[in-house]
């Protein structure tokens, strides 16, 4: 069975897929708008403290599961199963997690297309094709699904193709390029008047902000949706992990890539609001409130761009390219977790999966594309705010207290001779079978009761 399932090359193929499928829309949208509505730098610090103390310890368990397994989530919490009870909610929450993930692909797709739309205007714009510009500039329906289906088109492409030659390939070539374009957008802002003012709040925290609940919430949520956790998508990101791969080690390099590559996009996206902001441009909107989410990204930038004049054209190419990578990394991430598990369960062909998978999704996109005052939002808040930490919350209980915790340290020590000894194996137990879901739970009561 195992050699027939896919396996990355290498561990820098590995980090860059599953470092690929972090870094997204969560890092360059979601990270800097919950961070510039939360007080900037109070938020920063919350979140790198939750990233590391509640975060990592979750993607450790998904990572461990996938690896020791070997199998897709639905299968892989059965195997851990104890008997009937916990069978029952293995498979129950391996299900859930497929359909949330896939849910999250439905509007991460609409997202991935404005941003395909966005590239293919600021090409336009340079080559003088105006009315082109205007069209892939204008929000409609027509345009919006359109791109729904070629960012799909993208996903099912790639999914297709496996581990080693779709996801590991691409994940390889488009991230380095990826951090490449975001430091020379950062350096270009930075020179730019209303940046310095715009670092100031990111960097400089107003402490009497750390403490409040609300931003608790948004950055333990933003810390899971950032990580891709509770969906299975780091849990069969793991299981095509190498047994002489160090998983503490992998894992950190995981988080701190993702960490670092959130901080980075404040660097820029911060500055930029501020230099909006010098420039004229509405960033508040009637309520006061900063113009968050996804008008920041498609209102916010592309005018920023044009007070630019012709070199914005240029930037705003960078911009969204940049975009459309990040993205496509995290949505192929996404469409592998219900492909994988169709492969593995019916042995259905993989292509043929993906493709009658995708298709699905893009008809609930399309959904979501025709219904979009109505249905956007809730999508995103039911699977991202209740389901993802939900999820999340059952895959440490599975570790923490199902699987026997010998059989735990044995696949922490493929790979990583003396883990008994280690700090991460006195510290991370606790974590994963006290603290994560005591803390997931608390956040959970809140966002249900407050
Ligand atoms: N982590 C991705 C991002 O930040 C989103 C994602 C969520 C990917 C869940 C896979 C699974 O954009």
């Amino acid at each position: 069975m195992s050699t027939a399932r896919g396996e990355f090359s290498s561990r820098f193929g590995f980090l860059m897929a599953t470092s690929g499928s972090a870094i997204g829309l969560g890092n360059i949208w979601g990270f800097p708008t919950n961070a510039a509505s939360n007080g900037g730098a109070a938020f920063l610090f919350t979140y790198l403290l939750l990233a590391f103390s509640l975060a990592y310890p979750a993607l450790m368990a998904e990572l461990i599961i996938g690896r020791h397994t070997r199998a897709n989530a639905v299968s892989a919490l059965r195997q851990l199963a104890t008997g009937p009870v916990s069978k029952k909610v293995g498979t129950g929450v391996g299900l859930a997690g497929l359909l949330t993930v896939s849910l999250i692909l439905s509007f991460y797709s609409i997202i991935g297309g404005w941003m395909v739309s966005w590239m293919l205007e600021a090409i336009t714009s340079l080559l003088g094709l105006d009315a082109a510009a205007l069209w892939f500039a204008t929000d409609a329906v027509p345009r919006n699904s359109l791109f729904v289906l070629v960012f799909m088109a993208l996903t099912i492409y790639v999914v297709s193709a496996g581990v080693r030659d779709g996801i590991e390939k691409w994940s390889t070539r488009l991230m380095p390029a990826l951090v490449v374009l975001l430091l020379l957008l950062i350096l270009y802002v930075f020179t730019l008047e209303g940046a310095t003012e715009g670092l100031r709040a990111y960097l400089v925290p107003d402490f009497s902000r750390v403490a409040s609940p609300g931003l608790i919430v948004s950055a333990l949520g933003q810390a899971f949706f950032s990580l891709s956790l509770g969906v299975g998508t780091m849990l069969i990101y793991g299981s095509y992990l190498s047994s002489e791969e160090n998983l503490p080690l992998t894992g950190s390099m995981v988080s701190m890539l993702d960490t670092g590559f959130s901080f980075l996009a404040g660097l820029l996206i911060i500055p930029a609001i501020y230099v909006a902001l010098a420039n004229g441009v509405q960033i508040y909107d009637d309520s006061g409130a900063l113009v968050a989410g996804p008008g920041l990204i498609v209102s916010l930038l592309p005018s920023l761009f044009d007070s630019m004049g012709m070199v914005g054209a240029l930037v705003a190419l960078a911009f969204f390219a940049l975009m459309v990578i990040a993205s496509l990394t995290s949505s192929i991430s996404m469409l592998e977790v219900p492909v994988a598990y169709t492969v593995e369960t019916f042995k259905t062909q993989r292509s043929r999966a993906a493709i009658v998978i995708g298709s699905t999704v893009t008809v609930v996109s399309l959904i979501l594309v025709f219904n979009f005052a109505t249905l956007f939002d809730f999508v995103v808040t039911l699977t991202t705010e209740y389901s993802q930490p939900l999820l999340g919350f059952f895959f440490a209980i599975f570790v923490g207290w199902i699987w026997n915790r010998n059989e735990v340290l044995k696949e922490l020590q493929k790979g990583y001779a003396g883990a008994e000894h280690s700090l991460f194996w006195k510290i991370w137990p606790f974590y994963i079978s006290v603290v994560c879901p005591l803390a997931i739970l608390a956040v959970y009561v809140q966002l249900i009761f407050f």
